[in-house]
């Protein structure tokens, strides 16, 4: 079984350009609820700005020493109904991708399991609660999440959402 490593994303060109090539590939652009696709110039302006600022920590997974995919930490995008509100401490939603040709192989579980204890054991706020949601038709997203141990449950006039809080 293929281990997974993680580390920090640092704003420099290969990791922005491994997340543009995740998140954007044409299967993987369609599961997002933002179906822009921006230039690799724009995207690394903006995922530059969301490091430096502190918005958003990512973690890049690799394989055999080559990069894999990432997993995104957004800070306070919402409140715990899921309506979007910024700055809301302790409250981070989470997006991941993996390169197409490394899906449906379990090394997404592997990827965010790892990346999951990696950023909680960086943050001290508790209680630290992690939620996000898929298209009803991303089976791999739903069970992935459920398989590391996070709820599914129906935000009243929102959606359902998948979550974990950790006390
Ligand atoms: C979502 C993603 C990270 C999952 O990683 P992955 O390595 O493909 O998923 P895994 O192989 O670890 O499988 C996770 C679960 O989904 C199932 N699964 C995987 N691919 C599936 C598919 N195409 N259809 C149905 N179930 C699938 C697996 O059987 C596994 O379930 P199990 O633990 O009950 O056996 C990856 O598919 C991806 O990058 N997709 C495109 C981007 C995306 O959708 N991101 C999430 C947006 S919210």
């Amino acid at each position: 079984m293929q281990s997974v490593s993680v580390r920090w994303a640092e704003p420099v060109f290969d990791d922005m350009v491994l997340v543009y090539n995740c998140r954007f590939e044409s299967e993987a652009s369609r599961m997002f609820s933002d179906l822009a696709i921006p230039t690799v110039k724009t995207h690394i302006q903006w995922m530059t700005d969301e490091i430096n600022s502190g918005r958003s920590k990512y973690v890049i997974g690799s394989a055999e020493d080559s990069p894999i995919g990432f997993v995104r930490f957004a800070r306070g995008k919402y409140d715990p109904g899921c309506r979007p509100m910024p700055n809301v401490d302790g409250l981070w939603s989470v997006s991941l991708a993996l390169k197409s040709d490394h899906r449906g192989r379990g090394i997404g579980t592997r990827l965010y399991a790892e990346a999951e204890d990696f950023f909680v054991g960086s943050e001290s706020t508790r209680p630290l609660t992690l939620v996000t949601w898929a298209r009803d038709d991303n089976l791999a997203s739903w069970k992935l999440f459920e398989r590391v141990g996070w709820t599914r449950h129906v935000v009243p006039d929102f959606r359902e959402v998948v979550s974990r809080t950790f006390d």
